[in-house]
């Protein structure tokens, strides 16, 4: 295998699993506004519906690029929907779903760098730089959301 096909070969790998990431995240956003919708929190519900439509958007660039890189852009599995009895445990939930899209990006980030794969860690560090400000957002929605409860 050529070195260039072994970094096609990775990126395609972190493109598949990016999806299934970003479709979970849409799950549970779209989860987590109903919840909010169904406790009479109209605002939160709104909130968590945007960021449903934000994380679509992700998966639809990550579609795009499956295609130009000629890879079948189809999600493997989606991560089980967490739910929770109030606000604030929804919150927790989404800054660790955060996190651990953080993690992933970081690591293809790094990856495609290594392997000399400037384009695809380009494309990985956007999406890196986007879900890092996701994830502080929440955190700090979490903080200051501390003691808020659905009853
Ligand atoms: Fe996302
Ligand atoms: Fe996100």
């Amino acid at each position: 295998m050529t070195a260039r096909h072994q970094a096609h070969v990775r990126a395609a790998g972190f493109l598949g699993r990016a999806l299934s990431f970003e479709l979970s995240a849409v799950q549970q956003y779209m989860a987590h506004a109903a919840l909010c919708e169904a406790w009479n929190l109209t605002d939160e519900g709104r909130h968590w519906r945007e960021e449903a439509a934000g994380e679509t958007k992700h998966a639809e660039r990550i579609i795009q690029r499956m295609v130009k890189l000629g890879v079948v852009p189809s999600a493997s599995q989606l991560r089980p929907v967490k739910v929770g009895g109030s606000l604030g445990e929804l919150i927790a939930h989404n800054v660790r779903l955060e996190q651990d899209i953080v993690s992933l990006y970081s690591d293809a980030t790094v990856t495609c760098l290594r392997g000399g794969d400037s384009d695809n860690a380009g494309f990985f560090q956007k999406l890196l730089d986007e879900e890092q400000e996701h994830a502080r957002e929440l955190q700090a929605w979490y903080e200051s959301s501390t003691g808020w409860s659905s009853t």
